[in-house]
Order: C-alpha cells, then structure tokens, then sequence
C-alpha cells in the first residue's frame, strides 16, 4: 500500500520527526566509551514514553526477523549494520555504532538511522563509510521531488556508493512509511533512473543507504536479528525520512 498524506498528516509527520531526530542525537551524545548498548535501549523508550509516543519496533515481528523485536532502537557496532538487537555489550573507543529509531506519534511514523565513531579515536576507514553514506543519502534527497520516479532516487544513492569505492546489497533499502513503518514502495540502494513508481507531494519516504567496507554479503546473528557483515569488516548506515512537496522533498528527521 502507497500513502499519500494530508496537509495536516503531514503536520503530524513533522512532530514525529523532529521527536526521532531529537531521541537519535540525545543518545549520541550519551553513547560515550563505558556505555552499554542496553543503557541505550532503555534510554530509547524512556523518551519514547514521555513523548507520548509508540515504538514501531517492540512489537514488531517482519519475515526478516526472529520476532518480536522486544527493544526500542537498533543498536548495530562496528561489523554489525542492520537490525542490530541491542545486547549487553559496552562501546569501546573507536567503535562506529549506527543507531536506527522508528516511533509512531499521534499516528504517523518516522524513522531515521545515524552512524558515529565512539570516543575520540577516529579510524580513517569508518570516517570514509560513515562519510559515503551521508552524501549517498544526501543524493538520493536531492534527487527526489514530484514528479521524479524511485528509480531516479535509486541511481542516485548507488551511484555515490559505487564512486566510492563500495558493493551493493540490495537486500534492504528504503521504503514508503506513514500510518506505519514499512511501506511500499521499496527503494533500492542502487538502480535505473527513470523506472519505478512516480513520486507526488504527500508521500513520505524513508531512505536508508547502508555499506560494507569490503563485502556485499551479510549474515545473521545467532539472536536472529543483527545483520553482520560476512567478513567482519566494519558498516555504516544513514537514514532520514522525507516528505515529497509541492516543489521538492523536505527532511523530517533533521536534527535542529
Ligand atoms: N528502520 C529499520 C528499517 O527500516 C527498521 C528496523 S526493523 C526492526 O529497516 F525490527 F529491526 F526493528
Ligand atoms: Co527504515
């Protein structure tokens, strides 16, 4: 199902993101060397609760996972890049934590992910990945709009990534989000302009460019959830949720 927002669902879309945006960055600030990635979790709902809000993850139990999630954020460190089930693990100098947050707030989702080193350390590796996603993710922004078909969003994203240096897994991707969190349509990492379905002001999109430094290949954890890379090697993830507008795409989940 495709979602095509009000002017007023959309106001409410505005609230949800700046509350995702708002939660994603308190925690940065306190994911410190020492921190336990089930301090953060509880942090996670703690300020979900006094929002108001709902979380799209507790409960929730896709095809991709050994559901129920159980937790309130996705916590993925170093090789581990997607679905990250938060477990007692305490973050080390140099460490590249992604932290991916959905919540529903008067009832519209926003999701939005965002990957940091930990501790003054600062791997040149991680700085480069942490760095791919963000102007991938940046492209695919610029290139959406009315008009403007997933396909174009796709070449987009992939095209920074490829630039870069990276492989491609197109296993997981963006993705349509409103009165929910998943959505259609999907959006691919990667891609041909011009194909796919045609963008209208009022659709929100989620999209979420992820990498590997040297794989395109995961594997799953033995908690059923935590998406790893097949070589161990280190992973980023950037992701903002969108609205298409009358005249381009607006971001939800920017930090103020
Ligand atoms: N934000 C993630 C995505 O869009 C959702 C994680 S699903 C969870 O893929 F089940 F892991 F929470
Ligand atoms: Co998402």
């Amino acid at each position: 199902m495709i979602e095509i927002l009000t002017s007023a669902q959309l106001s409410k879309a505005r609230a949800t993101g700046a509350l995702v945006a708002h939660i994603l960055q308190t925690l940065k600030s306190r994911s410190i060397v020492g921190t336990n990635l089930l301090e953060i979790d509880q942090w996670a709902k703690a300020m979900i609760m006094d929002a108001g809000a709902d979380s799209c993850y507790v409960d929730y139990a896709p095809s991709f996972g050994r559901g129920p999630f159980g937790h309130y954020i996705c916590t993925s460190v170093n090789d581990g890049v997607l679905h990250g089930l938060p477990h007692d693990y305490v973050l080390a100098d140099g460490d590249l934590l992604s932290l991916d947050l959905a919540v529903l707030l008067d009832g519209i989702a926003a999701d939005s992910a965002i990957s940091f080193i930990v501790g003054p350390t600062r791997p040149t590796t991680s700085v480069a990945l942490i760095d791919a996603t963000q102007r991938a993710l940046q492209a695919g922004i610029a290139a959406a709009g009315p008009g403007a078909r997933i396909g174009d969003l796709s070449h987009a994203i992939g095209t920074v990534l490829t630039d870069s240096g990276y492989q491609i897994n197109t296993d997981f991707g963006g993705h349509g989000i409103g009165s929910t969190m998943h959505q259609d349509p999907h959006i691919a990492n990667n891609g041909r302009p011009g194909r796919g379905y045609q963008l209208r002001p009022g659709l929100l999109l989620a999209l979420e460019p992820w990498i590997m430094v040297d794989t395109a290949e995961l594997v799953t954890d033995a908690d059923g959830w935590t998406l790893r890379s097949a070589t161990g090697c280190v992973t980023a993830h950037s992701e903002h949720t969108i609205a298409i507008t009358d005249d381009g795409a607006e971001i939800l989940t920017l930090p103020k």
